[in-house]
């Protein structure tokens, strides 16, 4: 552990800690745009600036990046440099996307006036650069679906030749960590199309309800990605694997040996349920029903 310093207050963080997880897990707010705990920090959007020091010799850092590595950092969450700092940063963000309802909140709740800086970008632009979606696709999935292309101005996270990128599954992870809504998924008609980046891909049904689960490639990368672990082929396959039947009249192909069907979530919770119903009472396992009873 380390001793840290934050706004006055003495705390102990364990040693690479960043001084923005440092600072959450103490109860200090720090806005944060292209941060996630899930990803690599890059520091783009400069929002989560702190002053390390204070008095003349202060630096200014983005929190998300900088470790605590020994004894005695002394932070500065709101000093003047900082806030002075951030509200231009925000400034700059939001005259480049000034539709984007996050920057908007954040602009409110830090005191920013939107209108100081001329509008630059238009209203219907969403992405801020913040990267995540790079970061996801490359660090969490394991693909290069989606990359920043151009310089300054001109800079944007296009796929390969802004055409259909071959890399793209269709997880929409890319849509889950966007901050502003950037990413848009739609479905229709047996397929899903992931907007910005032109991707269009096959969906797979549940064989009981027959509801979208998932891409077809998306299942597969998870497949191979079990196989990977070593675990046994199927483990993440949205599939039925007691062996047992569908009963009749929930839907699903009488025939069909329940092993081979792909499931939704919710249908194949419903299976496991009923196939456990289905067994003798003294085969159940009612271990967790006694521990519950025990509680009460
Ligand atoms: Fe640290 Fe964006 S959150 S620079």
């Amino acid at each position: 552990m380390v001793r840290i310093t934050i706004d006055g207050l003495d705390f102990e963080v364990p040693k690479g800690t960043t001084v923005l997880e440092a600072a959450r897990r103490n109860g200090f707010e720090i806005p944060t745009l292209c941060y996630h705990e899930a990803l690599e920090p890059i520091g783009s959007c400069r929002l989560c600036l702190v002053e390390l020091g204070g008095g003349e010799k202060g630096e200014v850092v983005s929190s998300c990046t900088h470790p605590v590595e020994k004894d005695g950092l002394v932070v500065y969450t709101e000093s003047p440099a900082v806030l002075q700092a951030r509200k231009m940063n925000l400034s700059l963000l939001l005259a480049r996307c000034p539709g984007v309802k996050c920057l908007q909140d954040l602009a409110y709740s830090w005191w920013v006036d939107s209108t100081a800086l001329p509008v630059l970008g238009d209203y219907e632009k969403e992405c801020i650069l913040c990267g995540r979606c790079v970061r996801v696709c490359r660090e969490a999935i394991g693909k290069e679906a989606i990359s920043f292309t151009f310089r300054g101005v001109d800079r944007q996270v296009l796929p390969p030749f802004k055409q259909q990128p071959d890399d793209c599954i269709g997880c929409t992870a890319c849509a889950y960590v966007c901050p502003t809504g950037a990413v848009k998924v739609t479905e229709e008609e047996g397929r899903r199309f992931i907007a910005p980046w032109k991707s269009d891909l096959p969906l797979y049904f549940c064989d009981s309800c027959e509801a979208p689960v998932t891409t077809i490639e998306n299942s597969s990368s998870l497949e191979e990605k079990i196989q990977e672990t070593g675990l046994p082929p199927g483990s993440m396959r949205p599939s039925f694997k007691t062996g047992e039947r569908e009963p009749e009249g929930t839907g699903s192909d009488p025939e069909k040996n329940a092993d081979e069907e792909m499931l939704c979530p919710r249908c194949r919770r419903r299976r496991v349920t009923e196939s456990i119903a289905r067994l003798p009472r003294e085969k159940q396992d009612r271990s967790w029903i006694k521990a519950r009873q025990g509680y009460k």
